[in-house]
């Protein structure tokens, strides 16, 4: 129906016949002269009709916003002084001589033509099929397709062969909640939808496949946040006869080659490495942005012996953490930006916020400005002051509690002053977190718990050395984080059956429980699986990142609501009974409605 999309026409085609199909994206009533700003994929090209076609001209003065059009004219210059520099045809325009209205539209729910509009969330999802008619969501899918073009082509030509794996399965375990789907061939039972594909991905790599990579929907029912859907996607990895470090290797290449290729960015090569224990040390999280210079600074030996309960309690518990974080500058913060600082730490679990505000280190205890610093020596004073590198007019705060608190709040709080105070650096920090602890003691349900996944292999290489000492065990995990972000996560597998099991036993999954769950695996790690390893990133995120986008929602076509909802769809639904009959399901009551 067409010749040309509108953002293509351009000076080479002056005094040319095009046609063009699109939507009316503006109007302009010019004293007898109306413009038509036509809009499709790739852009917008401005129409003008004039009476001397009195049929077109008639046509055009019932447009309205959204109709979808279709054009036959002639592209000619624009009078000297109306070219629009910002559009990429603006140097000429199309005088029409036919116009035929294809459909009709009502308003639209928001406008269109305001890229910077601000419209709510909650209208642009129930209307999300106008919001994507947006030139920069437009833009965000476009860079999407490209960016998976991209990876797809780099693991080809490396001999990855993309593989599907069943989306009707059973639980993997990546530590979130299952989505169920009830079975109606077997009554009360339920497939699991996948959390990621990692149990078949192995499999394949028992079964030769060699080199396996998927573009794969995963499911996950977990409390959401801007980087976490219910259904999101993984560039999911697994390659055989490969250790730790080649998988990295290979890894890093493809997202170098990815920021590159698409963004025309080169990232470091190699890309850093950091301990888990390190990046804890350090940054109070296992995702470091890196764009912000503030550290964490250990204080807890310093603190044992003061005459202060708050810091001297956390101090002695073996499980427990004194941490400083320096703002340099931050004297200059109010007593009401600190109250709020203190407010924020709160959401983490800290009970506190201390400080001490440095008018001038020379000065001494003289020179700072602190309500605890009545409980503290000088030599600790002083000690602080020099492991910081505080300065005159900077400002050091403080946290103590379990080591997890203490890391979660500073490590959030540190990221929140470089974002308030302008210190986040411009450009990609990407960074590789290695040598995870293989597990975690949990202690509510004072048992062990695996950090990655139960199937990561440990650096030792028995059975027996990994139960003598399962708290000092390391893995052969990697993530990788770039710009604070986990994009990406995996390890090397356990391929021997006995070290699985041993696994399985330290995580407190029984002989039966292993058997029932994970047999299969166990099964046909007898049966000649090759040493192997892999990963996957979300993809999603990366996207994210690479568009600057605020939230992994912006570059989801058809994303879920911060409650999981659809609001176009209006997903999840009630179903009727005759649907829950045939599955064999009764639905409980709510509890209100029980007691009533
Ligand atoms: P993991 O659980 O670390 O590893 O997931 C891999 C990557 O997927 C992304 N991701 C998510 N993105 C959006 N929404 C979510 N709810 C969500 N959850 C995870 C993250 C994460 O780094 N099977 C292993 C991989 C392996 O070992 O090979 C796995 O799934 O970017
Ligand atoms: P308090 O003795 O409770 O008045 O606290 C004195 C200072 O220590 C205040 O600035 C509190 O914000 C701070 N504080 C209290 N508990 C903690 C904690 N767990 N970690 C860090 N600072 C704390």
């Amino acid at each position: 129906m067409r010749s040309h999309y509108c953002g293509h026409v351009d000076e080479s085609l002056v005094d040319q016949e095009v046609e063009l199909c699109g939507w009316m994206h503006r109007r302009r009533d010019h004293g007898g002269v109306i413009f038509v700003d036509l809009r499709d994929r790739e852009g917008l090209v401005q129409v003008v009709f004039d009476p001397e076609s009195p049929d077109s001209f008639l046509v055009a003065e019932r447009v309205r916003s959204e109709y979808v059009l279709r054009v036959r004219g002639k592209v000619r210059y624009r009078p000297e002084g109306t070219e629009n520099p910002d559009l990429p045809t603006g140097k000429v325009e199309v005088v029409g001589h036919d116009l035929e209205i294809l459909n009709v539209a009502e308003t639209p729910p928001f406008p269109l033509d305001e890229e910077h509009h601000e419209v709510g969330e909650d209208v642009r999802l129930r209307y999300r099929y106008m919001d994507l008619r947006r030139p920069h969501m437009y833009e965000r899918l476009r860079l999407r397709a490209e960016i998976v073009r991209t990876l797809r082509h780099h693991l080809e030509a490396r001999g990855f062969m993309e593989i599907e794996t069943p989306m009707l399965t059973r639980s993997t375990p990546e530590g979130a909640r299952d989505f169920l789907v009830p079975s109606r061939n077997h009554p009360g039972e339920f497939y699991a939808l996948p959390q990621s594909p990692q149990l078949f991905k192995q499999l394949l790599m028992i079964s030769g496949m060699e080199r396996y990579y998927q573009v794969v929907r995963c499911f996950r029912d977990e409390d959401l946040r801007a980087d976490r859907q219910p259904e999101f996607t993984q560039l999911d990895i697994e390659a055989s006869f490969i250790d730790d470090q080649q998988l990295m290797q290979l890894m890093e290449d493809m997202i170098r080659t990815l920021f590159a290729r698409v963004l025309e960015v080169p990232l470091p090569n190699p890309f850093p490495r950091m301990s888990h224990a390190e990046a804890v040390r350090r940054y109070g999280v296992d995702r470091p942005d890196l764009r912000i210079g503030l550290e964490l600074t250990e204080v807890t030996d310093l603190m044992r012996t003061v005459d202060f309960k708050v810091f001297s309690g956390p101090a002695n518990d073996p499980h427990g953490r004194v941490a400083a974080l320096r703002l340099p500058g931050g004297g200059a913060l109010t007593r009401k930006e600190i109250d709020d600082y203190t407010r924020y730490v709160g959401i983490y679990g800290a009970k506190g916020l201390a400080y001490i505000k440095v008018n001038e280190r020379a000065a001494g205890r003289e020179g700072l400005q602190s309500p605890i610093l009545k409980f503290l020596p000088d030599e600790v004073i002083e000690e602080i002051m020099t492991r910081s590198g505080a300065e005159d007019g900077d400002l050091v705060f403080f946290g103590a509690d379990k080591a997890h608190v203490v890391n979660e709040a500073l490590g959030a709080l540190r990221v929140k002053l470089g974002h308030d105070r302008g210190l986040v650096e411009y450009g990609w920090k990407p960074v590789w977190i290695v040598d995870f602890p293989m597990f975690e003691w949990d202690e509510d349900a004072q048992r062990w718990h695996a950090l990655h996944h139960p199937f990561t292999r440990p650096r030792v290489e028995s059975a027996e050395e990994l139960e003598k000492a399962p708290g000092e065990a390391v893995s052969q995990a990697y993530d990788m984080v770039l710009n604070g972000t986990e994009i990406g996560g995996g390890s090397i597998r356990i391929h021997r059956p006995e070290v699985q099991e041993a696994v399985f036993r330290l995580l407190g999954i029984g002989d039966d429980e292993a058997r029932e769950k994970f047999g299969f695996l166990l099964k046909a790690l007898r049966y000649g699986c090759p040493p192997h390893g892999g990963i996957a990133f979300g993809l999603d995120r990366l996207v994210m990142l690479m568009c600057g986008a605020p939230s992994i929602r912006e570059v989801i076509p058809f994303p879920k609501t911060q409650t999981a909802n659809c609001l176009l769809t209006e997903a999840p639904s009630p179903t009727d009974d005759r649907q829950l009959r045939e599955l064999g399901i009764r639905l409980r009551k709510p509890r209100d409605a029980a007691s009533s």
